[in-house]
């Protein structure tokens, strides 16, 4: 059987090779995903979106949060849990950091993500001395994307490369052993990747990363609009919609349940 993936370990994976991280939400989808051998399981809040068909990840609470990160820890996956922290579960202050962090510890989390740059350092600062891992989160942050005016390519501007360096190095100074780098532009991913001593994952950033994460529905063909960079590995929906018409037809038929799906005494 191989080995837990742990926070430090996944740290020490840099220079070695490529992590891959992909998201999980409910027990058998952690179990499956788990199976097929990733570094590391993300418990995102893309739930909103994803799973509880929200048109944003604003609304999803700590609550739903608690909810699935125990539905993934119940799966005892190998590889390494980490919990996102949802909007406003980190922003207002230190101390409801450090708590919230702790509730998604307590409901089987590993380690924590949260998004930000400088501005956040002091709560991550804070939750790596509570003893929790903490995985930062740059380039696109979807929470504020209402202050970005949408889901832009990050980078493009100068200023942005500048900015996302001290970002990047304030976060390594605050402790955290990775850093999701979403949605930014390719060379600038690169040029952080080679600067910071913790891993670089990488969502819609290029190749010259540590590490790639993906959304397991657009991975699979669950979302009917994935986002351009998310490669599609399987078209499950088709599947789906074809297993289940299959079904309807012989409930309506009278063919299901046959001999074999009826009980005997
Ligand atoms: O919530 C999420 O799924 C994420 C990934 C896109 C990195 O934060």
């Amino acid at each position: 059987m191989a080995e837990k993936v742990t926070a430090r370990k996944l740290r020490r994976l840099k220079g070695k090779r490529l992590i891959a991280m992909v998201t999980a939400y409910s027990y058998h989808e952690a179990r499956l995903v788990d199976d097929a051998g990733v570094d590391a399981i993300l418990v995102g809040d893309s739930l909103g979106m994803v799973v509880l068909g929200m048109r944003d990840t604003l609304n999803v609470t700590m609550d739903d949060m608690v909810r699935h990160v125990g539905a993934v820890a119940r799966a005892s996956p190998r590889a390494l849990l980490v919990g996102d922290m949802p909007f406003m579960s980190y922003e207002p202050s230190v101390r409801e950091a450090v708590l919230n962090a702790a509730r998604l510890v307590r409901a089987g989390a590993e380690a924590v993500k949260l998004e930000g740059g400088e501005e956040m350092a002091d709560r991550i600062k804070a939750i790596v001395s509570a003893g929790i891992p903490v995985m930062g989160h740059l380039g696109l942050t979807p929470q504020k994307y209402l202050r970005i005016g949408g889901y832009k390519l990050y980078g493009k501007r100068r200023e942005e490369w500048e900015k996302l360096s001290r970002d990047a190095e304030a976060l390594v100074e605050a402790g955290v052993f990775a850093v999701v780098l979403e949605y930014t532009v390719p060379e600038l991913a690169a040029r952080i990747t080679r600067e910071i001593p913790v891993p670089t994952i990488c969502i819609g950033s290029g190749p010259r990363c540590d590490g790639q994460v993906l959304v397991l529905h657009d991975l699979l063909g669950l979302t009917p609009n994935p986002p351009p960079f998310a490669k599609r590995y399987a078209d499950l929906s088709s599947i789906i919609v074809n297993a289940v018409s299959r079904y309807v037809e012989e409930v309506r038929g009278g063919v299901f349940p046959g001999e074999e799906h009826t009980p005997r005494p």
